[in-house]
């Protein structure tokens, strides 16, 4: 059978190539006014991030684990501090970054970078940025009990970021293992009520999500983050792959990193 290729996205019926989807038929399933909503619910968690929450119909669900995956240096731990520090000081949900290899301080360095207060925060109990050896969350997730479990409970935690469950992973003997222990820690941590992050390095131009390529299956939602090589340039953009109850956009969007961090532009083509 001949190859049927979908036609091309008709740009006078939509306002741009981001904004709509097309089935395999080649007609348009969705335009981004039908689908795409910055409707506030309370059963979904604000990343508050500029453009966001739009892509993903108003926001992640409440107690998600979230994989967030991308090459080095793609913005996810930009992402994950951006979301922490917004959900502290906008939303009054306290937030936990659980970094197995960047020094705290090198992380309050990039948000103070950005003019985020997290000092402030931090004084008031509702961030805490912390290096932590990989065996106190295996401990955590094994009992959940010991300090980390303490620290969550105090502070009534409702985002926590892991950076990364690569370097975690990469503590544990063999495939197995790593699922079982990845599957264990979303669902311990399910368990104290908050929303998790985790973050998930991957070698640049990979297909998957994970390095150890079972990530995505223990988690409820997946966000990639790209770092495209065009002509001499690069574009940054980022996709949601999997995102339970939740109508999101199935396309890549562009994001920039400034001076303040993060912004999607929910309404604008990759390619120019
Ligand atoms: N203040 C800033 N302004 C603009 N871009 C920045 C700034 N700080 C960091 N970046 C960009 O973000 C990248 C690092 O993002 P990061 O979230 O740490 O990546 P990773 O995906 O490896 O966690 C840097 O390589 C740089 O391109
Ligand atoms: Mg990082």
């Amino acid at each position: 059978m001949p190859e049927r290729k979908p036609p091309a996205i008709d740009f006078a019926k939509v306002k741009s190539a981001a904004t709509a989807a097309l089935s395999e038929k080649g007609e348009i399933i969705y335009r981004e006014e039908e689908t795409f909503t910055d409707k506030y619910e309370s059963d979904r968690l604000r990343t508050e991030i500029p453009g966001f929450d739009k892509i993903l119909g108003g926001g992640i669900p409440r107690g998600a684990t979230t994989l967030v995956a991308g090459g080095c240096g793609s913005g996810k731990s930009i992402f994950c501090l951006q979301t922490l520090y917004n959900g502290a000081l906008k939303h009054d949900e306290p937030g936990a970054y659980i970094s197995f290899e960047e020094p705290a301080e090198s992380i309050r360095n990039t948000a103070r970078k950005f003019g985020w207060d997290v000092d402030a925060l931090e004084k008031k109990n509702v961030l805490k940025i912390m290096l932590k050896d990989p065996y106190e969350i295996k401990d955590f997730s094994k009992t959940l009990s010991g300090e980390m479990y303490y620290t969550f409970k105090d502070m009534g935690v409702k985002r926590i970021v892991i950076d990364s469950v690569t370097y975690l992973a990469s503590t544990v003997g063999n495939n197995y293992e790593i699922r079982k222990t990845v599957a264990t820690l979303a669902r311990r941590l399910r368990e104290i009520g908050a929303s998790t992050f985790l973050v998930s390095e991957i070698p640049e131009g990979a297909t998957g999500v994970g390095r150890y390529g079972m990530e995505e299956f223990v988690t409820d939602g997946v966000v990639k983050f790209h770092n495209i090589h065009l002509k001499e340039n690069r574009q940054r953009a980022v996709e949601i792959l999997k995102m339970r109850r939740t109508k999101h956009s199935i396309l890549l969007h562009p994001f920039c990193i400034n001076n303040k961090g993060i912004t999607v532009f929910a309404e604008q083509p990759i390619f120019k």
